[in-house]
Order: structure tokens, then C-alpha cells, then sequence
């Protein structure tokens, strides 16, 4: 069922990313998948040939890395010779009071989370423009709209997501090129096992017990290629609390309060 037509998916080694992989392999891509750890970029390489895709590339890179950015686009583009979509997805958690985050662990987790995706988003913005045509998907979070205790390095990364997304979303709409934010809110992956200080992490979010399936976030992202969706969020819970956030952000920060101090109280830490 091969369409012509072609993607990249960064963080497509596990969760979001590989799902999205997958869904867009279903429906005919041709795929340049990246993420750092190349035997399991392989490995989900594979499953999207046995899901349709006519062409795949295991490519693997560090999006930290501007060069590296630049080299899986080359490597693509040579392949391929257009980009239709990008799903800028990898990155990851940081579970750390704002006071207690060192200024390294501040820039580390905005290299991969903001300028991963923004050198990205400039490899593929003069490629589609040239198109006249594409679809750029910045995969940001719930919390990129409003910040949560523990999350405020990982939050800042997800905001400045935001800025940027509804910018480019403008800039390039002359050029028939859609750019759209995806807000996860809690998503069945490896995230947290994979977020700095994860034990944290997971007892955080232990209480909520319904997590999104990430085959249901990848699903939608590969269903909303070439339509006008600046924004996509996933739960009722989420879209409820980023239209709390606006109406009565006072009435959210009582909320985040309650649920911040008994959280401390359970990591056993002091105020
Ligand atoms: N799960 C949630 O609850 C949730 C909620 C909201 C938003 N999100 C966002 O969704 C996106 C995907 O996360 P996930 O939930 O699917 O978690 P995940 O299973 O941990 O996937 C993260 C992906 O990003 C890749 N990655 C991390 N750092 C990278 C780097 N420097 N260079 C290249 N690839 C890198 C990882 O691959 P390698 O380790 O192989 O490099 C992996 O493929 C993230 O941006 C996350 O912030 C997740």
C-alpha cells in the first residue's frame, strides 16, 4: 500500500515515537526512524516492514546534536528525495524541584527536548517549503501548559515547545506547510523509567491509574497528517486542566499544592 509518501520520526526507538512509526508504516510511509540506540531502532525498523512500509532507515542519532540533526536529514532526503512529515518526538523527564536543579541538568534537558526538536523543525521547514507542502508534528505535553511540582526543568522544555510550534504554525501556513502541537498527558511508555531520577517519577504518578495507550497517541498523530490541527491533546483530564489553567490558574495552584505537599510528604522530603 505504498503512498509516495515519506516521514521522519525521531524517539521512534520506544513509546510515542515507535507507535507513530508504526501507524504511519500501516498506512504506506516510507520511514527514517532516529533515536540514540540503534539495535532497538533495528528491531521497530522491522515491524514497520512487516506493517507495509516500503522503505525504512534505522538512523541513529542524538538529537542533542545539531550535526547529527542535519545528518539524518541528509541521509533521508538522498533516500527519499521529499519529507512529507516530521514527528519531532524524542525527549524526556527530569523529576527535580525547580531550587534542587543544577544549571547542567537545566541546559542537558533543554538540548534534547527544545533544540532537538527545533533543529528539526529547520531541516524540514525550506524542504516543505520548497514542497509547497508537509506536516510537522512537535510532540510537547499537557504540561506544557500548565507546570506541575517536581516538573518545572521538564515543563519549561514542553512551553517553549509551544511558543515555537504556534509561531512556525504561522510563519509557514502561506506555504501549505501544517505544523501542529501534540500534549500527551500520562502515556503508557518506558518515560518514566527513562526520566532523570525516575523512581520519583513513577511513585508521582502511581495514583493515576489510567494511563493513554502510546498505540492510541500514534494512531492519531498519523491520522491528523494534512489536517488543519494546531493543537492535539488526548484526555478529558487534560483538556480540562489546560482550560482551568486559563480561567482560574489560583483555583489550579490550590490543587497543585495539596497534591505537591503530599507527594513530599511520601518522598520523605522536607519543604
Ligand atoms: N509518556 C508520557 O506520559 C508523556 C506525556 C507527555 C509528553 N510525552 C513526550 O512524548 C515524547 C516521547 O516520550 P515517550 O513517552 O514515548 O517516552 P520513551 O518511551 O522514553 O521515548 C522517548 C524516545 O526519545 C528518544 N530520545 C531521548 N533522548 C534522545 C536524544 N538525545 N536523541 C534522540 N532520541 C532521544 C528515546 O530513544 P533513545 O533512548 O534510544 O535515544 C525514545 O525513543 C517525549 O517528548 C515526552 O516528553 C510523554
Amino acid at each position: 500500500m505504498e503512498n509516495g509518501k515519506t516521514a521522519i520520526v525521531t524517539g521512534a526507538s520506544s513509546g510515542i515515537g515507535m507507535e507513530t512509526a508504526y501507524a504511519l508504516a500501516g498506512r504506506g510511509y516510507r520511514l527514517a526512524l532516529a533515536a540514540r540506540r540503534g539495535d532497538r531502532l533495528e528491531e521497530v525498523a522491522g515491524r514497520c516492514r512487516e506493517r507495509g512500509s516500503p522503505e525504512v532507515l534505522a538512523v541513529p542519532t542524538d538529537v542533542a546534536l545539531e550535526e547529527q540533526v542535519g545528518a539524518l536529514f541528509a541521509r533521508a532526503l538522498e533516500a527519499f528525495g521529499r519529507l512529507d512529515v516530521l514527528v519531532n518526538n524524542a525527549g524526556y523527564g527530569l523529576f527535580q524541584r525547580v531550587h534542587e536543579t543544577s544549571t547542567a541538568e537545566m541546559r542537558a534537558i533543554f538540548e534534547t527536548n527544545f533544540f532537538g526538536l527545533f533543529f528539526g523543525c529547520r531541516c524540514a521547514a525550506p524542504v516543505m517549503i520548497r514542497q509547497k507542502g508537509g506536516h510537522i508534528f512537535n510532540v510537547s505535553s499537557i504540561v506544557g501548559r500548565r507546570g506541575t511540582p517536581f516538573h518545572g526543568a521538564y515543563s519549561a522544555t514542553k512551553f517553549a515547545v509551544i511558543g515555537l510550534t504556534d509561531t512556525l504554525r504561522v510563519e509557514l501556513a502561506p506555504h501549505n506547510v501544517r505544523v501542529t502541537a501534540v500534549l500527551p498527558a500520562l502515556t503508557d511508555t518506558e518515560f518514566f523509567d527513562h526520566s532523570v531520577r525516575g523512581r520519583g517519577a513513577r511513585q508521582s504518578f502511581a495514583k493515576f491509574k489510567r494511563l493513554t495507550p502510546a498505540d492510541v497517541v500514534g494512531r492519531k498523530i498519523a491520522a491528523a497528517v494534512g489536517r488543519n490541527r494546531p493543537n492535539m491533546t488526548f484526555t478529558l483530564g487534560g483538556k480540562l486542566l489546560v482550560l482551568m489553567s486559563a480561567l482560574s490558574p489560583r483555583l489550579v495552584d490550590y490543587g497543585m499544592r495539596q497534591y505537591y505537599e503530599d507527594l513530599r510528604k511520601r518522598l520523605g522530603l522536607s519543604s
